[in-house]
């Protein structure tokens, strides 16, 4: 039930720092150390090449889980959409191993996957919401997210729960191929899941960037380099399916070749600067845009932020900032929606679980 919530949605977002703790509980044994089945290691470890397979906002998770993986446990990562995978199937390795991250665990695109790679005989991990979904029972191995049951269509709590989950399995599977980590997971996620809080607390602050840069535009662009371009994604995702205005996710060093024709007087940009590693690179792309009459919109991470910034998120872990940046994103997209009047729990033309090919 949604309570005292106008939206699911909004209760779902509202809902993300205890799905992280709930996750963390989960996820640990008796001696508070992070723990995944012996028998996931034993497949994670012996993988050359890990394939993750998804859909939508599953997919953008994948794409950030590929990160936890090839930094941490050293695994190479390819992520492919599960609607494209049969026609382009890449040359598989000789160990590969797939994992499919599917929130309702009954997508039809990501089965179809499923069963090709099953009957060539390769070994399956669904990562999912939904005990007992088909993609878990078909699957070898499953890992649940732990999220709670997800009502509104644009999906929120599942999207930082599968990261929550991935960065899990990423850092278990590095200690079991004996790579130390210089930080303690379960302490940055815990970190995480306050940071979550504060930031579901800024809903004031949030309903007024919604105002200030998407009450009335026809289009936004969502800019980051390295995982921020991921993080984007997602935030125009979230964007377009709730307030249908046309958003789109750009690398930031990409914008130039192309779509920066698109740059119009006011034309909103929202700028994600949580990396130091690219923050003067996606600072300078802000500047691209600006000289061409864009309205930029920086959210940056504590201890990068400059004068400029919009908003600025408070510090948590550079690898795991996806957990926390993509909570303004979803809650400027629900502003905005709901300021345009649109459904947001039901947008149009969508459905909840996708079991069609
Ligand atoms: C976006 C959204 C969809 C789903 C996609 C995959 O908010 O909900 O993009 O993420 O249809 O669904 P699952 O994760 O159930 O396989």
């Amino acid at each position: 039930e949604k309570g005292t919530y106008p939206h699911y949605m909004l209760k779902e977002i509202d809902e993300q720092p205890l799905v992280v703790r709930k996750i963390i509980q989960e996820y640990q044994n008796e001696n508070n150390e992070l723990h995944i089945d012996a028998d996931i290691l034993g497949a994670m470890d012996e993988a050359d090449r890990i394939y993750i397979v998804a859909c939508g906002t599953s997919y953008h998770a994948g794409l950030v889980g590929k990160q936890f993986i090839e930094t941490w446990a050293k695994v190479p990562v390819e992520v492919h959409v599960a609607s494209e995978f049969s026609y382009n199937m890449p040359l598989l390795s000789e160990k590969p191993l797939f994992i499919f991250i599917s929130q309702s665990g009954e997508t039809a695109d990501s089965r179809a996957v499923l069963v090709q790679i099953k009957e060539l005989g390769y070994k399956a991990l669904t990562i999912t919401n939904v005990p007992g979904s088909t993609l878990s029972r078909e699957s070898d191995y499953t890992l649940l997210l732990h999220a709670g049951p997800e009502i509104a269509v644009a999906s929120t709590k599942a999207y930082t729960a599968q990261l929550a989950v991935l960065s899990i399995l990423a850092a278990v599977t590095a200690k079991t191929r004996g790579i130390e980590l210089e930080f303690d997971l379960v302490q940055e996620l815990a970190i995480v899941a306050n940071t979550m809080e504060v930031l579901c607390d800024d809903k004031e602050e949030m309903e007024s960037i919604a105002l200030q840069f998407l009450a009335t535009t026809r289009n936004a662009f969502f800019i980051g380099r390295s995982v921020d371009y991921y993080v984007g994604l997602e935030g125009a995702l979230k964007l377009k399916e709730i307030s249908y205005i046309q958003a789109e996710g750009f690398a930031g060093g990409e914008l130039k070749h192309g779509t920066i024709a698109l740059i119009e007087n006011n034309t909103p940009i929202i700028a994600l600067a949580t990396q130091e590693h690219v923050n003067l690179s996606i600072r300078g792309n802000v500047k691209e845009v600006v000289a061409r009459g864009a309205n930029p919109c920086i959210i940056s991470m504590k201890g990068l932020e400059t004068e400029e910034d919009r908003y600025v998120i408070p510090k948590v872990h550079e690898t795991l900032s996806p957990l926390a940046a993509v909570i303004p994103l979803q809650l400027i997209s629900y502003y905005a929606a709901l300021h345009r009047d649109c459904d947001v729990d039901k947008p149009r033309n969508l459905a909840k679980s996708v079991t069609v090919e």
